[in-house]
């Protein structure tokens, strides 16, 4: 199994996330890749069997480079996915992520959203207590057997 995780952080909340799920899929045994929107054509993405979005909200709205890769997304059909959304406030976007790769005609496995109540420039350092036994149970959902 190969899973693409594209993902875009500001403060490195998501990008630790990102480096957990790569930790806990490679000991599942999936091959993985991770980029960043601007590393990556979205007409282009490599073959895979399930891609993982991993977005903040910023300015009540999917963090740019996140939303305008995945509208330009090519060739997606019938492609399965798991969406992570980091906000500040109480709501989070993961509608609004759904609704974006929904018109690509993909396949949601799974999604998760987590509030970082506060932020700094130092790396992730807000995220809620349970975050790594959400995130395994998000491995779970999205492994393809
Ligand atoms: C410029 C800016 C705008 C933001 N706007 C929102 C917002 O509209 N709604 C919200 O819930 N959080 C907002 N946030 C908080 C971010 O969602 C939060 O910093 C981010 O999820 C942390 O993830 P990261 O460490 O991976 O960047 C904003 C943050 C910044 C820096």
């Amino acid at each position: 199994m190969k899973c693409v995780i594209i993902y875009w952080s500001r403060y490195g909340h998501g990008k630790k996330m990102v480096g957990y799920l790569t930790e806990k899929l490679e000991e599942e045994g999936v091959e993985t890749e991770s980029f960043k929107p601007d590393e990556i054509d979205p007409k282009e993405i490599p073959e895979a069997d399930v891609y993982v979005f991993s977005s903040p909200t910023e300015a009540f709205r999917i963090k740019k480079d996140m939303r305008k890769f995945m509208k330009k997304l090519e060739k997606m059909d019938d492609r399965k996915y798991g969406i992570i959304n980091t906000h500040g406030m109480k709501r989070n976007w993961l509608k609004n992520m759904d609704k974006i790769l929904k018109k690509k005609g993909m396949e949601k496995l799974a999604a998760i959203d987590f509030q970082i109540v506060k932020e700094g420039a130092e790396e992730g350092k807000a995220l809620p207590k349970d975050w790594k036994d959400r995130l395994d149970i998000f491995v779970k959902d999205i492994m393809i057997t």
